[in-house]
């Protein structure tokens, strides 16, 4: 049986219309997850809801255990994961209040707990990763925003940085050397890990503001918090056309 976990991030702590039935807190061998997992009914879906940064929005990214995250969820018998990020747009079409399922990653984060396949090994193991996100996965979301008249970008490379701090203007010209359209803090290791875990994996990434050095402007948290507001209005509707 399949069993659909949604993780929030920054803006999505709470999942709008979802119906609480029970929280349940959680202990593995990589340590405790980010918060209770919340079992609930989300438009007559039963799911399982984890806020990456915490209920108070208190964890930075480099301090999430996402070893736990997954193994909690793994634990618990999901078989597919929605991660629901906040990242800075660097494409042109990737403005603010955007929708993006983007299909490749870079990782530049370091020092992140990274991998389940490390010691008191049988054997090496390289999971494949030629397909960072689910491609069935990523379609099912791409078909959700069409039925809900949402725009929502298909594919681009997602790079992930350590934060907590914003990028410098000249690492995002680098990063769009390298190919990256979108900016976030979060989406590695945990789409690594979930492939390691055999759970299915797509992000739907909300753009809360142009990557440094896109505007004249700096970037403040108003501003991400403004286009965030809008953004997940729209994730939601996503969501609900993924669920119903
Ligand atoms: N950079 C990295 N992560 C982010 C950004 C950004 O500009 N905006 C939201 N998350």
């Amino acid at each position: 049986m399949s069993l659909l976990a949604i993780i929030g991030g920054t803006g999505l702590t709470r999942l709008p219309e979802f119906e609480t039935q029970r929280r349940q807190p959680a202990n593995t061998r990589w340590g405790v997850p980010s918060a209770e997992l919340t079992f609930g009914r989300l438009h007559g879906r039963d799911i399982v809801f984890l806020a990456r940064h915490g209920d108070s929005h208190t964890i930075p990214p480099h301090r999430i255990n996402y070893r736990a995250n997954i193994q909690a969820l793994k634990d618990v018998g999901v078989t597919e994961i929605v991660a629901c990020a906040a990242v800075g747009g660097i494409r042109s079409d990737m403005g603010p209040a955007r929708l993006a399922v983007p299909s490749q990653i870079i990782d530049y984060s370091y020092g992140r707990a990274h991998t389940y396949f490390e010691d008191d090994l049988d054997h090496v193991t390289h999971i494949d990763f030629t397909f960072p996100y689910t491609p069935q996965l990523r379609e099912r979301l791409l078909d959700a925003g069409q039925q809900a008249g949402l725009r929502v970008v298909d594919g681009g490379v997602y790079g992930c940085t350590q934060g907590p701090r914003l990028e410098t203007p000249a690492e995002i010209t680098r990063m769009e050397r390298d190919g990256c359209d979108l900016v976030g803090m979060t989406g590695m290791p945990e789409a690594a890990l979930a492939r390691e875990a055999g759970i299915d994996y797509a992000c739907v990434a909300v753009v809360a503001n142009w990557a440094a050095g896109k505007t004249s402007e700096e970037i403040t948290m108003a501003e991400i918090e403004a286009h965030l507001a809008r953004g997940m209005a729209d994730l939601a509707s996503l969501l609900q056309a993924f669920l119903s």
